[in-house]
């Protein structure tokens, strides 16, 4: 398994990956609909030509001997949700905007490397503090992220089409050491 960059080349495979993994994140209960329609507008292969060409995203990439495996995406900037805003306390920051495996690869090792890959890449670009947003009932995630040094620090809510859900809002500090080890760029 490797880590690396994403690549202009990769919007297809990102976003065949990205419709089957944004449904695990999703709490039971969700409308099928709703998701579906959060891929289309969200998770295209088009949208994912569009964050590949944004210098303000970082797409990672885990790729295996199947293929991509795994994806994170970070945005640059401090955030424009005033809740989020309000709750995180270390700037500069940046916002792990994804975490994305596919179900056969939780638990095998895939995860931890792509964390550390991707804090490395936001270390990159000047950031001190990272932050995301996870559903409140994403227990699996919950601890994946706390096992990785997130801590929760707020609230917020994330619309998936007419449904509003409750997101817990975790951050952690970006210590100026490499952790991975990898050469992500
Ligand atoms: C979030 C994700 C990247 C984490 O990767 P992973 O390989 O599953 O992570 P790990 O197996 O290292 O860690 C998961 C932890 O949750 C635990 N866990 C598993 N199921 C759980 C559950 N239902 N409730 C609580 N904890 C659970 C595991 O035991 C493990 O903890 P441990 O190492 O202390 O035993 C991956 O699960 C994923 O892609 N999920 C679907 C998409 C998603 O939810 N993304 C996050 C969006 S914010």
């Amino acid at each position: 398994m490797t880590v690396r960059r994403a690549i202009t080349t990769d919007a297809t495979g990102l976003a065949e990956l990205a419709k089957v993994t944004f449904p695990l994140a999703c709490p039971p209960g969700s409308a099928p609909e709703a998701i579906a329609e959060f891929v289309a507008g969200a998770l295209s292969e088009k949208r994912f030509v569009e964050y590949l060409a944004d210098a303000g995203r970082t797409i990672l990439v885990a790729e295996d001997a199947g293929g991509l495996c795994g994806y994170t995406m970070l945005v640059a900037g401090d955030p424009t949700d005033p809740n989020v805003a309000a709750a995180i306390t270390i700037r500069p920051t940046i916002e792990l905007s994804k975490v994305y495996v596919l179900a056969g690869s939780h638990g095998r090792g895939v995860s931890a490397p792509l964390m550390a890959a991707t804090l490395d890449a936001a270390r990159e670009q000047g950031a001190v503090g990272i932050w995301l947003g996870v559903n409140q009932l994403n227990t699996r995630a919950l601890r994946f992220y706390e096992k990785s040094g997130f801590r929760l620090v707020g609230e917020k809510t994330f619309s998936l089409g007419p449904e509003l859900h409750s997101d817990f809002v975790m951050e952690r500090a970006l210590e100026n050491t490499s952790q991975s080890g990898r050469q992500v760029s």
